[in-house]
């Protein structure tokens, strides 16, 4: 049974400036969300993508990809008015004999194909949860409401963890049932730890940078150049 993919794409990318819905802006001339689901589309053991688009764009974001994930299947619903809500209505769209889903974020343009391909393979070989992780090359530090440091966790323990992130199919219908009423959560493994599943970091990849501020489309853009050569 092919894996699904969920792609929150609803946000409207406040910290990149005015503008469109964030996935829908322009990647060397072509959407983010364009780049990610023709990434996720390309992954052998990848057989649907939902989008959890903009509410108002659901109709121009089933045209924008109808050409672009070949002969794998595609949904497109409305997204919500928070990321968690987005993958919990993209989650409802999955049909119940999918066994493995993963999550990735539209804002992730350029995730290579093989780390879709590895995050799959570790929740096939067992993991209920699966999270792409990254060392830090920044100090961090916890602060209270007032800005003074509270704590310097020891970098060495510490991972930046990207999308796509990978679940047994009920863990994540489970979590995501589980989550109402409670703080939203920025991730979908978050979700998870709350109901004691253990969550496995594989190693991430420098290409499944998130584009946040303006200065990360240009980082991409030259990813991109690099690629092409
Ligand atoms: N997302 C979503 N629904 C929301 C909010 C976010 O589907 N209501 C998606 C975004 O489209 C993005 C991913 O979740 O692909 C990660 O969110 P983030 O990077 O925070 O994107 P935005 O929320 O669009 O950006 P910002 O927070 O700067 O407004
Ligand atoms: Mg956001």
């Amino acid at each position: 049974m092919p894996a699904a993919v969920l792609v929150p794409a609803a946000g409207r990318g406040e910290r990149l400036g005015p503008g469109a819905p964030k996935a829908l802006r322009a990647l060397a001339g072509e959407p983010l969300l364009v780049h990610a689901v023709r990434a996720l589309a390309a992954a052998p053991s990848v057989g649907l993508v939902v989008v959890a688009a903009p509410a108002d764009a659901v109709e121009q974001v089933r045209a924008l990809l109808a050409g672009v994930v070949g002969t794998t299947a595609l949904e497109v619903v409305a997204g919500a008015g928070d990321r968690q809500g987005s993958v919990t209505a993209a989650l409802a769209a999955v049909p119940a004999e999918v066994d493995v889903v993963l999550v990735h974020d539209a804002a992730r343009p350029l995730v290579p194909v093989a780390l879709v391909e590895a995050v799959v393979a570790a929740v096939r070989s067992g993991a209920p949860a699966v999270v792409p992780g990254v060392p830090l090359s920044d100090t961090v530090k916890r602060v209270d409401a007032d800005g003074v440091v509270v704590e310097t966790p020891e970098r060495a323990h510490l991972r930046a963890v990207q999308t796509p992130q990978g679940f047994a199919a009920d863990v994540l219908r489970a979590a995501h049932a589980a989550a109402g009423g409670g703080p939203v959560a920025t991730d979908d493994a978050g979700l998870v730890e709350r109901l004691g599943h253990p969550v496995r970091v594989v190693p991430g990849s420098p290409d499944a940078l998130k584009v946040t501020h303006p200065l990360d489309l240009v980082l991409a853009e030259a990813v991109l150049a690099g690629r092409r050569g």
